[in-house]
């Protein structure tokens, strides 16, 4: 499923958009998927990709993994020039909203533990920290913290993704 609202649109990442997708981790990972990883997992039945696109060119992209009724978050990028404007929330309450299309129970990612601004955005839809995986990014040995968001059939997350749409179609309207 699509959303388009004015300039911005959320869709299913296809195969064309394998070279955008990458030269945005390019810019703000130290370690990236190889193009053939990234298209297995745009082949994949049990996962699901999305790009979120601003005036015609891709800004951001997200990726969840279904592993029985748990969604598992593989990727979640927005272009370091156009961070901070809500789009990162935006990718995740279409991806929480997928993930309960799916009839998922709860959602789990790892993040390093040093990346505040990602836990901060993370935090806002519920999910909390559960535990540490000790040296887990190969490129710093930094540590992963492992967070879980465990009732995606919480209304407060039904609340928040209402919340973040809502305030995005209003900033949108207002833009033009
Ligand atoms: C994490 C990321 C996707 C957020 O995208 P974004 O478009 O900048 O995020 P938003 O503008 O929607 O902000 C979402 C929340 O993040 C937090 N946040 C965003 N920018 C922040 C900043 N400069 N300082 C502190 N918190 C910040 C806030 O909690 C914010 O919510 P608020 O606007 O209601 O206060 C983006 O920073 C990114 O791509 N980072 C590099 C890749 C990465 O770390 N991915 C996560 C891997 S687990």
């Amino acid at each position: 499923m699509s959303m388009v609202v004015g300039e911005i649109e959320i869709r299913d990442a296809i195969e064309d958009d394998v070279g955008e997708i990458l030269s945005i981790d390019d810019l703000v990972f130290s370690t990236t998927w190889s193009p053939s990883f990234l298209r297995q997992q745009l082949c994949s039945e049990k996962c699901s990709h999305r790009v979120i696109k601003k005036a015609g060119k891709i800004v951001g992209h997200s990726g969840l993994m279904q592993l029985h009724d748990e969604g598992h978050v593989t990727t979640m990028a927005v272009s370091p020039s156009s961070q901070g404007f809500g789009l990162g929330r935006l990718l995740l309450a279409d991806l929480c909203s997928s993930a309960i299309a799916l009839s998922l129970a709860a959602i789990t990612l790892e993040v390093r533990v040093g990346n505040m601004i990602a836990q901060s955005l993370y935090q806002k839809f519920g999910f909390v920290p559960a535990g540490v995986r000790p040296n887990y990014y190969s490129d710093t040995s930094e540590d992963a913290l492992i967070m879980w968001l465990n009732d995606l059939f919480d209304e407060k997350v039904q609340e928040t993704i209402e919340e973040t749409n809502k305030k995005f179609l209003q900033a949108e309207v207002k833009n033009g």
